[in-house]
């Protein structure tokens, strides 16, 4: 089985082994860089990091893992390339692709990393688009496996808008790896018809359960895992947030919902959350609906916060391993 010179842009191209592979490199670069051991073997590599949407975990992630490993990064911000305004994806990458040996890409439709993927000739690893966050769901998984000993069999409901990229990509990597997946949200917000067919085929080999629920106390009986995200994501539009204030509010991750969970669930976040009101945005939200959090309460986070920073954490070393195994780990 190899990894090397293939693209990460979804985890529905990889299989249930392949994961374990990333899952298993990634635990092992966390412990060599916890041991101070050297793996700057890649010198000579270059790698792209185009964000078309801001970041702060993925790109620090991605920097910090490509310096880590010995190589050079190129950033390039939302406001300072050509891409998309005065050149198309496909010649962009065929530029890129002459230059650097990986590229990564967050921004808008998943259309553009494969665009990317298609015309650059080299890995290109998906940073985040509107439909996924594969690189997330490594860390997620991880810090699933160190704070619950395994996957398979594990209950993981997703609170909030299961129709973006957290949502799918939750639901698809549920469904490769054998866990059961919940969605809990007023049923428009469920993710769409098309991916859920495909994850009930993943789900069939790998024995997960998909379901589908718009009651709370439901949903989240025995959860081993209880997951939310901004009601709101990057690049939608201004007007939503009253909408998904009123539709959400009934999904908000608070302790009698961790109560109604297993004994020793956990709480994740993939961040930025916005559970108290010291964030520009969730002041302006706090005044504007009379708030004081949104999609979870400051108890809840508080009280898991070591959880959701060693998921935080381990974007680092995911990441790490989504490269070092699509360029090549002999080097290592
Ligand atoms: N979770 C995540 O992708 O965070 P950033 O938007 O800060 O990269
Ligand atoms: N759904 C969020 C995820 C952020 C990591 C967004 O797209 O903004």
């Amino acid at each position: 089985m190899s990894l090397k010179g293939r693209n990460f842009l979804t985890l529905k191209d990889f299989t249930k082994d392949e994961i374990n592979e990333f899952l298993d490199l990634a635990a092992d670069l966390k412990e060599k860089k916890k041991n101070g051991v050297d793996i700057a073997k890649y010198h000579g590599k270059n790698v792209a990091l185009i964000f078309e949407k801001t970041s702060t975990r993925t790109r620090c992630a991605f920097e910090v893992a490509a310096h880590d490993m010995g190589m050079c990064t190129t950033y390039l911000d939302p406001a300072g390339s050509q891409i998309g305004k005065k050149e198309s994806i496909a010649d962009t990458a065929r530029v890129l692709g002459r230059m650097f040996d990986g590229i990564e890409y967050r921004g808008f439709g998943q259309e553009i990393v494969e665009d990317l993927a298609k015309y650059s000739g080299v890995p290109v690893w998906n940073g985040l688009t509107n439909e996924y966050h594969p690189t997330q769901m490594l860390a997620d998984l991880l810090t699933i496996k160190e704070h619950l000993g395994s996957l398979e069999g594990k209950k993981l409901v997703y609170m909030g808008d299961a129709r973006y990229n957290m949502g799918n990509s939750l639901m698809i990597a549920c469904a490769k790896m054998g866990m059961n997946f919940v969605a809990c949200a007023p049923g428009r917000y469920f993710p769409n018809e098309t991916l859920i067919e495909e994850c009930k085929a993943f789900a069939k080999e790998s024995g997960a359960t998909l379901t589908f629920s718009e009651d709370v106390m439901e949903g989240t009986k025995d959860a081993d895992i209880i997951y939310t995200d901004v009601w709101v994501s990057m690049g939608e539009p201004d007007k939503v947030w009253e909408e998904r204030i009123k539709d959400l509010t009934p999904y908000k991750v608070t302790m009698d919902v961790m109560n109604n969970a297993k004994s020793n669930a956990i709480f994740l976040h993939c961040l930025p959350a916005f559970h108290d009101l010291k964030t520009k945005i969730g002041k302006e939200m706090g005044e504007r609906f009379h708030l004081t959090e949104m999609e979870v309460t400051d108890e809840v986070f508080e009280k898991y916060a070591d959880v959701v920073f060693d998921e935080a954490e381990n974007r680092m070393h995911t990441i790490k391993a989504v490269m070092v195994a699509t360029l090549g780990r002999e080097r290592l």
